[in-house]
């Protein structure tokens, strides 16, 4: 039987928001890979690249790690330009996807990603909660069926990679497997989060995985009952926070990850599962119309203005 190590020489991050950025983050400091960190966006990568090097000077300035090692890990990190597109990325072995939690989004960028860069390079999606078969299904070159060859090469290196935010901070990545994965790539993501410092469990391919199946109704739940009158938004996040040690209450949780991935999550284990009980509540989605949308925006259950 093979045991195979990562063999990543070189990663892409595609997506330099808060996930992206902390992939990146840990994949050249952790790790100690090359990374080409690309977004559609130029003034996303800088915002990114500047929280990249806050976070390092704040490591440093805990004594957390070297100067030198701080130096090193930026090094390592460089830009494909926007109008380079995804074939800037053509010597990577791995990708990671962290764009924003769109099926169409991902299934364009991951036929575009198969069509660009060769067979071998493992195309992995930090997705929380969307099907790594469908996914992968969209890497199927266009003339060719499921059952061809190619049909089943190319999506049999896609794989699902989930990390956690802050990913400096948070040890686990949740590895997993769609229909078509293959076990070379899933041993190989797996060595790869490893490397990086985390803990991997492995999740089934369900709508939400483990995690998310577990964390959205809780987070929904809360907001009902703020929805409901039952407790106020302090009284709330206070019970759990103190009451069973969470480091954070749920309602400043949610605004932490973004109402407006919630939501979607929300969405995708409703229409998923087809259960009433991940039906999202109406004031979340009222917040999301709002544009609402937590600690990014400003504004969410508690206010960032001044942030
Ligand atoms: N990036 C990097 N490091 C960060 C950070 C960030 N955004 N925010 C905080 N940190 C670091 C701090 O520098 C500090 O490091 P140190 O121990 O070396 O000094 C450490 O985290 C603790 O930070 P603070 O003392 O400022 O604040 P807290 O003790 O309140 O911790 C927290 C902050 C780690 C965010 C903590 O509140 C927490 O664990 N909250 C829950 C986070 C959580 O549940 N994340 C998962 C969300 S779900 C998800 O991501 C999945 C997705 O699919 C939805």
């Amino acid at each position: 039987m093979t045991i195979y190590g990562h063999g990543i020489r070189t990663l892409g991050v595609l997506g330099s928001g808060q996930m992206g950025l902390g992939i990146a983050y840990v994949a050249a400091l952790r790790a100690k890979v090359p990374v080409l960190l690309h977004d559609r966006s130029s003034a996303q990568i800088q915002k990114g690249l500047a929280l990249m090097d806050r976070l390092l000077e704040k490591d440093v300035a805990k004594g957390k790690i070297k100067a030198e090692e701080a130096k090193e890990a930026r090094d390592r990190v460089s830009v494909v330009p926007p109008e380079k597109g995804m074939s800037g990325l053509q010597d990577v072995d791995m990708v990671i996807e962290a764009v924003s939690e769109s099926l169409p989004l991902k299934q364009a960028i991951f036929g575009s990603l198969a069509a660009d860069l060769p067979p071998s390079t493992i195309l992995a999606s930090n997705t929380s909660s969307i099907s790594i078969t469908k996914i992968a299904a969209s890497t199927i070159p266009e003339g060719h069926s499921a059952s061809s060859k190619e049909g089943l090469q190319s999506p049999s290196r896609v794989v699902g990679l989930h990390f956690f935010n802050p990913v400096p901070v948070m040890k686990l990545v949740e590895l997993i497997s769609g229909l078509q994965t293959s076990q070379e790539t899933m041993e190989r993501a797996k060595a790869f989060a490893m490397a990086c410092g985390k803990e991997v469990t492995s999740s089934q391919d369900v709508p939400g995985f483990v995690s998310n199946a577990l964390l959205m109704p809780f987070i929904n739940e809360a907001i009902m009952c703020l929805e409901k009158g039952i407790a106020t938004r302090d009284d709330i996040d206070k019970t759990l926070k103190l009451g069973m040690n969470h480091p954070m209450g749920p309602l400043q949780l949610a605004d932490f990850i973004g109402l407006d991935t919630c939501l979607a999550i929300q969405q995708t284990l409703y229409q998923g599962t087809g259960d009433s009980k991940y039906r999202p509540s109406i004031l979340l989605e009222r917040m999301v119309d709002a544009q609402w949308l937590g600690k990014k925006s400003g504004k969410g259950f508690y206010d960032y203005s001044d942030a």
